[in-house]
């Protein structure tokens, strides 16, 4: 399929889709973004994503140029030119085109562009063992609740992650907590509870997180929302949960092996309550 992106206004081939070398985005990261899974052309919890994304804009004192129904629209339009069976609408923001200057002198028209691609799922194999991460210091910005575009430190995390032959890198804060990871949010199972850090500065407000919790709890799971650490007594399962990859396993993190080295019996069930509610929503 030729992919097609809306950019600024009109829908283009995917190949002549480009954006001036003096957007704020491409010189300072001065935007933001959100990721958005479509099943079988509906769209999970689009409402939280765009309230989100507004989030993000009043974050960094943006302004959308396109908002409300006319995005959603658009939104839609994008999925309906790109209609993969599982597809990832990606929508970046950016503060618009301006000679180079941190201190943006004049209103500009700020840039809006939407794309969808396929979403891959993971491999059975991936789900039966696990995946598998390390720990690193985290080096971010202290506004991790915003989905800026300012990925830098995630691209570094996740290249320190293939380098040593894992999937994922989970942020720890200056006590040994576990915050997050580049692109997921994370989770351990302690003592039969779900455990994961708090909403706050540190992270991002994931939207799949929410669902996780939400599932976990309507099926009789504690959920407890506080800092953890991986040696902690009772510790059995860790999850990392994102719109890309709904919740998975990770059985190995700093080549420890959590539980017994797959995918445990809370994460696959709490996938599977995920997944049943995906296709409830798309009857
Ligand atoms: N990332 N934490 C971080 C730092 C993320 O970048 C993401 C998502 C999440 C999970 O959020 P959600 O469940 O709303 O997808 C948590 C997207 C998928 C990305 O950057 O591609």
């Amino acid at each position: 399929m030729s992919l097609t992106a809306w950019v600024n206004g009109r829908f283009v081939p995917l190949d002549e889709a480009v954006i001036h070398i003096e957007d704020r985005g491409f010189q300072f990261a001065d935007g933001v973004y959100e990721v958005i899974a479509c099943f079988g052309g509906k769209f999970l919890e689009l409402d939280a994503h765009l309230q989100r994304l507004q989030q993000s804009c009043d974050g960094i004192g943006l302004s959308l140029l396109k908002s409300g129904p006319e995005l959603v629209e658009l939104i839609h339009e994008t999925y309906r030119r790109n209609p993969f069976d599982h597809a990832m609408i990606y929508i970046q923001a950016t503060r618009g085109v301006a000679p180079r200057a941190h201190l943006l002198q004049k209103e500009i028209e700020p840039t809006l562009v939407i794309t969808a691609r396929d979403l891959p799922s993971p491999t059975p194999e991936r789900l039966t063992s696990g995946a598998s991460a390390i720990t690193l210091p985290d080096i971010r910005w202290k506004r991790c609740d915003i989905k800026s575009i300012a990925l830098l430190a995630s691209v570094i995390g996740k290249q320190e992650a293939a380098r040593q032959g894992v999937d994922e890198a989970f942020w720890l804060d200056d006590q040994g907590h576990l915050l997050e990871g580049c692109a997921t949010n994370c989770f351990a199972v302690i003592d039969g509870d779900l455990v994961t850090h708090p909403l706050d500065h540190q992270v991002l407000g994931g939207i799949t997180r929410h669902l996780a919790l939400k599932a976990a709890r309507e099926h009789g799971i504690t959920v407890i929302e506080r800092p953890w650490k991986l040696d902690e007594p009772g510790l059995s399962e860790c999850l990392m949960s994102s719109t890309t990859n709904a919740v998975v396993a990770v059985s190995h993190i700093d080549n420890i092996t959590i539980g017994n080295g797959t995918a445990g019996p809370v994460c696959n069930k709490l996938r599977k309550w995920m997944l049943d509610a995906f296709e409830a929503m798309k009857q």
